[in-house]
């Protein structure tokens, strides 16, 4: 082979495009190889300026290893293609132009490796042009309480200060204490108003409400008792707006000797007062729960139509459908025969109990009028309270 087709074979896999980048990327130590080949041999010298230059000019790093394989490639790089040419030769030849490939290949490396090494640099250096020091900080994403658990935290907080303290009660509840201890009869309608969500039908369940709390501390403790039992309860409703199987409620137990009426009614008006104003107007109405005697519900003047029922233009007010009215908890005198049941003496001991729920607390206190987004965990609504 003569030199001119050798240095055309060298250069076949040489993309015209490529020779045409900026030779000034080229460090002297490159120019140095090329003379030193240029003594070994003239068409490898040749070759190797022009590969050279195509390496030294690749724009990025991408199109460096393009470059690197069509060269160095182990399997289609030029250099291995004339290596396997080498068989061909005398002797003498092959031994020379061995050398020479084998010289051409450590300056290529070379070559390579410097320009992959001024891309990083240079891509460095245009990542902390772009970082300016001076901008003040991101500051990180900090979460809160649920609106729920703030609700609940304010009222706790307003029934510690009328000497009222927390009693936690269990979730899994038995039939005893959910339903029967709290004088629901066996077969008893008021069962069938507690959609109960069972674990062992008529033995075990998810507690359809807080009340069973007070059975279990009146058996624990001696009076004078005053607690609140929050927590989450169960009932296997049909989920739509305003209702939703899973809820929170508060129940608050106060027993003593000579407990009346008048300090339940005391203590309802002072609760409702701290959460809606001192202006707020209230009403008792008669109401049955098995637990109570006599049961009552308080109701809050409609926070929308302030109570009179009618819209600004006469018509019917939708919130409390009318009425001026809107229930906010049920309450009464714990009955003769949940005592009985706690082995206390009712002749003895009185107290009231009162029950409510959060979310329908936190949705009147903040217009929210879908139960569902409580726990749908959107930040989006959470994030506003
Ligand atoms: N436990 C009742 C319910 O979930 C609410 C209730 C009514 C609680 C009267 C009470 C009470 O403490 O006295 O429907």
């Amino acid at each position: 082979m003569n030199p001119v087709s050798e240095r055309d074979a060298l250069l076949a896999g040489l993309d015209p495009a490529w020779s045409t980048t900026d030779p000034a990327s080229l460090l002297a130590e490159h120019e140095e190889r090329s003379a030193e080949l240029e003594r070994l041999d003239a068409a490898l010298s040749d070759a190797f300026r022009r590969w050279a230059h195509a390496l030294a000019g690749a724009p990025d790093v991408k199109s460096l290893q393009e470059r690197q394989v069509a060269v160095l490639g182990r399997e289609r790089g030029v250099l291995k293609r004339a290596l396997g040419e080498l068989g061909q030769l005398p002797p003498d030849e092959r031994r020379r132009r061995g050398a020479g490939l084998n010289a051409m290949r450590v300056g290529l490396e070379a070559v390579v490796k410097a320009r992959r090494e001024q891309l990083e640099r240079a891509a460095e250096a245009k990542a902390a042009a772009g970082l300016d020091v001076t901008l003040p900080g991101r500051r990180p994403w900090v979460g809160k309480p649920h609106v729920l658990a703030q609700v609940q935290a304010d009222l706790l907080d307003l029934f510690h200060g009328l000497g009222y303290s927390v009693y936690t009660s269990p979730e899994i509840e038995s039939d005893e204490y959910n339903f029967t201890k709290l004088n629901f009869p066996k077969d008893h309608p008021a069962r069938d108003a507690h959609d109960t969500y069972w674990i062992r039908e008529g033995a075990t369940l998810l507690r359809t409400h807080t009340s069973p709390g007070w059975v279990r501390a009146m058996e624990e403790r001696r009076p004078p008792l005053r607690l609140v039992f929050p927590g989450r309860v169960y009932r296997a409703e049909q989920v739509d707006a305003s209702h939703m199987d899973q809820f929170h409620q508060i129940d608050g137990l106060f027993v003593d000797r000579d407990v009346s009426m008048a300090d339940l009614k005391g203590t309802l008006a002072t609760f409702a007062r701290a959460i809606y104003g001192p202006q707020v107007k209230t009403r008792l109405v008669p109401v049955y729960f098995p637990f109570v005697e006599p049961g009552c519900q308080l109701d809050i003047a409609c926070a929308i139509c302030g109570g009179s029922g009618k819209n600004a233009d006469g018509s019917r007010c939708p919130v409390c459908k009318g009425s001026g009215w809107s229930e906010l908890l049920g309450a009464g005198m714990v009955h003769p025969n949940v005592f009985q049941a706690v082995g206390l003496d009712p002749e003895v001991f009185t107290g009231f109990a009162f029950g409510m729920g959060l979310e329908r607390i936190a949705m009147a206190r903040y217009g929210v009028a879908e139960i569902r987004l409580f726990l749908e965990n959107d930040v989006r609504f959470l994030s506003q309270f």
